[in-house]
This record gives C-alpha cells, sequence and structure tokens, in this order.
C-alpha cells in the first residue's frame, strides 16, 4: 500500500514533536509536511526544535532538513502535499477553529488534537477503543458543509483518557456517578521542568478549564449517535477535580464510582480485562493488544513504571476496593502525550482510514 502522506500543524510543540516522531517508521503514513508559526516558518525542523526538543529519541532523520511552513500564509502549498493533517496549534479557540475548517474546505482532512472544534455539533470526538462508530458523523459533516474530501475529526482532552475507558468497560454495571481526581503531568501544558521550575517540588490545585471538559467531554464520547447527531450520555454524573503534579509524563486518575448494579471485586477487574475493544478486528498499526491492565500490585499502576505500557497506548488500572459511601474506588492511568494526545490522534486516523474517509489526495 502507498502511504498516506500526514502533515503536521504546530509541529514544533509538544504534541507537534510527538507527531512527528510517531510519523518517523510508521507503516501507513509518511510525515509530507511540517508547518507553526511565523516565527519557525523558513527554518530546517532540526533547527526550529533545537533547544526544546522534548522527546527521548532523537530528531527523526526525515524530518531534520524538512523546512517549516506557515501554517495560515502556506496553507494552499501544504493541501497540495499531503492527504490529510494532524492538527497540534496552540492558538486561540476562534482561529484554530477557522485554520482546521479552512483546511478541510480545501478537502484536507483534520485529525486534531486540540480542543476548538470538540462541541461542534457534526464534529465526531473519538477514543477509537470507546466510540468508533461515531466516525459515521463524518458523512453528515460533508454533507452539511458541502465537503467531498475534507472533514475535522477530534480527540477529547488528555484528562479524561484513564478514566473513560474503565466508564465504558463497566458499562453493564451501570455506573451512575463517578468522582475523579486528576494527578496530571506538567508535559499537558507543554512544559519541562527546565521551562517551568516553580512545577519541582510543588502541587498546584488548578488547571484552568480542565475540571469543565473532564467533566463534560465523556458525556459527548460516551453518547449514541442517533440520525444526525451525538446524543450525550445522562450518565454517569462525574465530578472532577484536577490536579497539576510534578511529574513528566502521564497522567494518574483516583476514581470514586457507584455502580446501579450490584458487583463484585472479581467480576469488575474482570470486565476491565476483558474489555471487548471494538477495534481489535481492524489491526491498527498504533493499537494495543491488551487496552486496560489491571494490576492486583497493591502499589501500581506507578507513573514511572507503567505510563509506556503498550508503547503509552494502553490504560492501567489498580487497588480496586470498596467505598464506604460511594461503592467502589480504584486508580487509573494513561501516557498523556501518547494515548492522550499525539498517539490517540494517531490511532484515530489510522481508523479513518481503515474506514475510507481518509483517501490519497487525487
Ligand atoms: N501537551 C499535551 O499533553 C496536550 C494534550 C492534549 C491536548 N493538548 C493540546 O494540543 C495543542 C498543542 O499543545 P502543545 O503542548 O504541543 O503546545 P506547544 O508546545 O505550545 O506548541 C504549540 C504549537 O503551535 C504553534 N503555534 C503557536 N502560535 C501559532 C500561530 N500563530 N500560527 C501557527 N502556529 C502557531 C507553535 O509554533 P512555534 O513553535 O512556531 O511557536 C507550536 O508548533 C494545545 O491546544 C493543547 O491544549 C496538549
Amino acid at each position: 500500500m502507498k502511504k498516506l502522506k500526514a502533515g503536521v500543524l504546530g509541529a514544533t510543540g509538544m504534541v507537534g514533536q510527538r507527531f512527528v516522531s510517531l510519523l518517523e517508521r510508521h507503516p501507513w503514513f509518511e510525515l509530507a509536511a511540517v508547518a507553526a508559526s511565523p516565527r519557525s516558518a523558513g527554518k530546517r525542523y532540526e533547527n526550529a526544535v533545537s533547544g526544546r526538543w522534548n522527546m527521548q529519541s532523537a530528531v527523526p532523520g526525515m524530518a531534520k532538513g524538512m523546512i517549516l511552513k506557515e501554517v495560515e500564509k502556506d496553507m494552499e502549498a501544504i493541501s497540495r502535499e499531503v492527504d490529510f493533517v494532524f492538527s497540534a496549534l496552540d492558538m486561540e479557540k476562534d482561529e484554530i477553529k477557522k485554520i482546521e475548517e479552512k483546511y478541510a474546505s480545501m478537502g484536507i482532512p483534520v485529525v486534531s488534537n486540540n480542543s476548538a472544534h470538540r462541541w461542534t455539533s457534526d464534529v465526531p470526538m473519538i477514543i477509537p477503543e470507546v466510540n468508533p462508530e461515531h466516525a459515521a458523523l463524518i458523512d453528515i459533516q460533508r454533507k452539511n458543509r458541502g465537503w467531498e474530501r475534507g472533514f475535522i475529526a477530534v480527540k477529547p482532552n488528555c484528562s479524561i483518557q484513564s478514566y473513560v475507558p474503565i466508564i465504558k468497560a463497566l458499562e453493564s454495571f451501570n455506573p451512575e456517578k463517578i468522582i475523579v481526581t486528576t494527578l496530571q503531568a506538567i508535559s499537558g501544558a507543554g512544559k519541562t521542568f527546565e521551562t517551568w521550575p516553580e512545577m519541582k517540588d510543588n502541587v498546584i490545585p488548578l488547571i484552568g478549564g480542565e475540571e469543565e471538559k473532564s467533566e463534560n467531554e465523556p458525556m459527548k464520547v460516551l453518547g449514541k449517535l442517533v440520525e444526525d447527531r451525538i446524543e450525550q450520555a445522562k450518565s454517569p454524573e462525574i465530578s472532577a477535580t484536577c490536579i497539576r503534579v510534578p511529574v513528566s509524563d502521564g497522567h494518574m486518575a483516583s476514581i470514586s464510582l457507584h455502580l446501579g448494579k450490584e458487583a463484585d471485586k472479581e467480576s469488575i477487574i474482570n470486565a476491565l480485562g476483558h474489555y471487548k475493544n471494538p477495534i481489535a478486528h481492524l489491526s491498527l498499526p498504533s493499537a494495543t493488544k491488551e487496552f486496560i491492565k489491571y494490576f492486583e500490585e497493591p502499589d501500581r499502576p506507578q507513573t514511572g513504571l507503567d505510563r509506556d505500557f503498550e508503547n503509552g497506548m494502553g490504560i492501567t488500572a489498580g487497588r480496586l476496593r470498596k467505598d464506604a459511601i460511594i461503592g467502589w474506588k480504584m486508580v487509573a492511568l494513561s501516557h498523556n502525550t501518547l494515548r492522550g494526545a499525539a498517539g490517540g490522534a494517531v490511532l484515530m486516523a489510522e481508523l479513518l482510514a481503515a474506514k475510507g474517509y481518509i483517501k490519497p489526495n487525487g
């Protein structure tokens, strides 16, 4: 199969660098264009990221000499060079909305990491293992907008990725109420300990706007596609507290949950470990073999030990125990820039390519 050509908008940033790294040896996609702000445009990629390359592996050879384009000004040139783009911009939401819509209207599928279009009614917000069927909303979107080839699809916020798969896996026990506290890594803010020294030996009990996203976005992801729209899920009710902790990568969630149906510990663990992954049959390159792993060890999952489970795409869980007030409590973990950002978006693009929504351009 000829590889699909991918562009990365915001290629110099924390998430953009992940996209560039994940595309290095991707079996279906190849990096065809990198774009960022006017500050970076015109520079060789390796020079533009020099001093701020945050990945453990080196800058991929194929990206080093690529000349960065400007996301807005070079839109036409970029759209001639790619079959689709990943969007990892950090700009005002209205500007991102306009840019993503312009690319889509020019026939370029946009797989976005940004929150700008998460609540646009004809834009699907997808965790591939949870709601792959929402991809069908793309047909409605294209019809609404008169787009033949282009579309916008988004992934949800990184904070929800450790507990929404758990809620979905426990669907048959009817989760009614969730109280979750997320302990979120500094890379989620696009930062490192060098660029955010205040985070050393510190905890900050506020991540602006994160609690609203953490409470509301699961309701769209867990919703149902009814005719031409997503009918949001009515339960569970979710109350979230989001806290920044001194960790480089990996968002942990402490989850208390009330299940509407009687369950014992063994059946809950069994439901987590035997989650019926709806995309397993597609054998997508970035898919996990094991999506949710439950640890019996009492002190797992740990961020440092377990964030890279299944190449950072799996969810780890543990410490399930009874809670005298709400019913049950447990802990879950996901990698925020892999599963929660670029990795989740690459997997979504694989799903959309497998479903025929992303095709070679021309
Ligand atoms: N980090 C995470 O774990 C995470 C997780 C989920 C979602 N997100 C979201 O993903 C997006 C990117 O996050 P990030 O952490 O990667 O941010 P970042 O490190 O600050 O990178 C931002 C990128 O946007 C580009 N950019 C900024 N202003 C621009 C402009 N006027 N025109 C064109 N490009 C512009 C930057 O280019 P220059 O280098 O040229 O300035 C850079 O490539 C954000 O919306 C963030 O909320 C992040």
